[in-house]
């Protein structure tokens, strides 16, 4: 979860990651920021577990008037904890659709997409967020999810422990003394497309069966799945297989 200095942390990370993690020896850049304050808490009827705030409130991100935002985690399972970002179009949440943006990789964090490319806002060099004017958001509701679990803030379980010098793996004490925190990734469980899309289906799903339950009221049933880059395999291999579940 995050604080509004981890938002900014995280901002800068997206906007100059690539060039801070480069003067730190090995991979040790990721790990999970101090527990927030204030995280709301919702159990959708699908036993999925939401925990957000709403940064917009504090000045980050989607400062628009009248247009919340929310973002946290949906937590599908005990080992899944997939990191979301949802803002409420900026001309008519209601009737507007839901699109969701998935930036490619595999393992290319979302974030990116919102931060450097179409969301809300972008961060500036005083690591504050300004509002971006040609935003998508202006006409449709926006949902960004960094996925597969193991990409940017998504984790599988936590623990006390270590990178790994070389690999720049997690390691725990019992290999060396702990460091932090840190999200543990089992990279083996979801090392298909076909099996992220099983779990982007089963995060969203989630996201809808609680989306009532934040103050979000939209109506419209079009969904739109845009992505980019790798993404040209999740955006053919994603709504296949939720058509199959939805047995169209
Ligand atoms: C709900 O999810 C929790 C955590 O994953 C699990 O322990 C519990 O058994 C689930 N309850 C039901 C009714 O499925
Ligand atoms: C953010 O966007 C504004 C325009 O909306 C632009 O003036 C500013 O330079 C951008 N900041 C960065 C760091 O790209
Ligand atoms: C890993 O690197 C750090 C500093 O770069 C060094 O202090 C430490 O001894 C190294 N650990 C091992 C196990 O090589
Ligand atoms: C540390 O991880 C290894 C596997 O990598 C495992 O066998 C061992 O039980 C773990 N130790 C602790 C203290 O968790």
């Amino acid at each position: 979860m995050f604080s509004r200095n981890f938002l900014t942390v995280a901002a800068l990370l997206c906007l100059k990651g690539t060039h801070a993690f480069m003067k730190m020896p090995g991979l040790s850049a990721r790990q999970i920021p101090a527990n927030a304050q204030g995280v709301k808490t919702i159990l959708t009827p699908t036993n999925v577990t939401i925990r957000y705030k709403e940064p917009g409130q504090a000045g980050v991100c989607e400062t628009t008037p009248g247009v919340n935002s929310y973002s946290g985690y949906i937590d599908i399972a005990p080992n899944a904890h997939t990191f979301f970002w949802f803002f409420e179009s900026r001309r008519d949440p209601i009737h507007d659709p839901v699109t969701l943006w998935l930036n490619g990789g595999p393992g290319s964090d979302s974030l990116i997409g919102l931060f450097e490319e179409l969301g809300p806002c972008n961060v500036t060099e005083s690591l504050e967020t300004m509002v971006n004017p040609y935003s998508w958001n202006e006409i449709s509701n926006m949902l960004f999810i960094s996925q597969p679990v193991g990409t940017g803030f998504s984790y599988g379980t936590e623990g006390e422990g270590s990178f790994a010098n070389i690999t720049g793996v997690y390691q725990n004490t019992s290999y060396a003394p702990a460091t932090g925190r840190w999200p543990v990734v089992d990279a083996s469980i979801l090392d298909t497309t076909d099996a992220a899309a099983v779990a982007a289906y089963h995060v969203l799903q989630g996201f809808f069966s609680g989306v009532d339950q934040l103050d979000v009221h939209v109506d419209s049933k079009e969904f739109n799945l845009w992505t980019e880059s790798y993404g040209g395999h999740y955006g053919s291999v994603n709504p296949i297989h939720t058509i199959k579940r939805a047995d169209c």
